[in-house]
């Protein structure tokens, strides 16, 4: 059925006034949603949280923001950090293209802007790992500045409110949400009104198990009333998830194992992992043992199958084998760039959600 708001993309003047005096009424009375970065003020650390809770969520985050901030309390201590234990404080939050870029702007800002955080939407949108909706998150937050968020929360919530069919990741949806949003924006505390969404969003109009009964928009709400809310959003692009499988042989040498860093424009880059070697098929000892790759480096002892992990990512789904090679009486000639280290030294290393389950179950020792 179209929908009659969407026919003239007007919306209505007092279905929109509703909207955010709801919300900013919600907000100051029933959201009593308590997160350490809410009633933050420094931009350094409203930044952070901002990073650390692109793609994650808040519950998850937690505990790594306050990390953060106790080892850096400071840009300028961020900025003067090892890569290597900025990774390590990161290790499980996956996506680590932004623990990568939050450094490099950490380091730009302490170094070109004398460590003083940018005050303006546009300034702040050129850093490294920021986009529109990070932007007007720390210029509302930091500053006061009008810019409204838009995620996938707020496409949910104004989608189901208005009753939009649009989908929201077509060039036309993007559009009308974005200028919707600014219009519903509560000037005068616009960093309340960006609070009161992104946490309605996440408490009460969920992607699923929504709670209707208690939104405070749910009477002037077109998807509450047609019966609507699990139809909308609407998506059209289907994410292609593709299969990788990766095998790792996990030398051994008395006490220590090979471990070398991913430098490749892939994922999990900086971190570290066993030898790998990825194949299009999974591989058995069998299959392993004719592999070119593996024939080459002329491993004297017969591998054994000690583990396998399935790790599940936004794109891609990675399939993990670990065998076991012990070449205590051999020399191999690995490459380069690995080394071999104890226990007591992984331990300061960074490695994806993959390697950390197979190495904690310490099946190598
Ligand atoms: N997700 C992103 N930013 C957030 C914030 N400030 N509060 C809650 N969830 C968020």
């Amino acid at each position: 059925m179209p929908c009659v708001y969407c026919v003239d993309m007007d919306f209505g003047k007092s279905h929109k006034s509703y909207f955010t005096k709801q919300l900013i009424n919600w907000h100051r009375t029933d959201n009593d949603r308590d997160l350490p970065w809410k009633s933050e003020k420094d931009p350094y650390k409203i930044w952070l949280s901002e990073i650390i809770l692109q793609q994650t969520r808040a519950l998850q985050g937690l505990p790594y923001y306050l990390n953060f901030i106790k080892n850096y309390p400071t840009i300028k201590k961020l900025a003067g950090a090892k890569d290597e234990d900025v990774f390590r404080l990161w290790q499980g939050l996956g996506y680590y293209n932004r623990c990568r870029n939050m450094l490099a702007t950490a380091r730009y800002v302490n170094s070109e802007l004398k460590g003083k955080f940018p005050v303006t939407y546009e300034e702040i949108l050129v850093l490294k790992g920021i986009g529109t909706y990070t932007a007007a998150a720390i210029a509302s937050f930091a500053y006061g500045l009008p810019y409204a968020v838009v995620d996938g929360n707020v496409y949910r919530v104004l989608a189901r409110y208005f009753g939009i069919e649009v989908s929201s990741d077509s060039t036309e949806g993007k559009k009308l949400f974005q200028s919707l949003a600014a219009e519903l924006l509560y000037t005068d505390d616009s960093a309340a009104y960006n609070q009161a969404i992104m946490d309605l969003g996440a408490t009460i109009c969920t992607p699923k198990k929504t709670i209707c009964t208690e939104c405070p928009l749910h009477k002037n709400c077109i998807a509450f009333k047609q019966d609507m809310i699990e139809l909308l959003p609407v998506r059209t692009k289907k994410l292609k998830v593709r299969t990788r499988y990766f095998n790792y042989i996990v030398f051994k040498k008395g006490n220590k194992i090979w471990i070398q860093q991913r430098n490749d424009k892939d994922i999990w880059q900086s971190l570290h992992e066993p030898f790998l070697i990825e194949t299009a098929i999974p591989l058995t000892i069998k299959g392993l043992v004719k592999n070119d790759i593996y024939k080459s480096i002329n491993i004297p002892s017969k591998p054994c199958l000690i583990d396998t992990e399935t790790q599940k990512l936004s794109h891609q789904t990675i399939i993990s084998s670990f065998f076991m090679v012990d070449i205590s009486n051999a020399t191999l000639i690995l490459p380069p760039k690995g080394q071999w280290v104890t226990f007591q030294q992984i331990e300061k290393m960074a490695f994806p959600k993959t390697i950390v389950s197979f190495l904690e179950k310490k099946l190598y020792f």
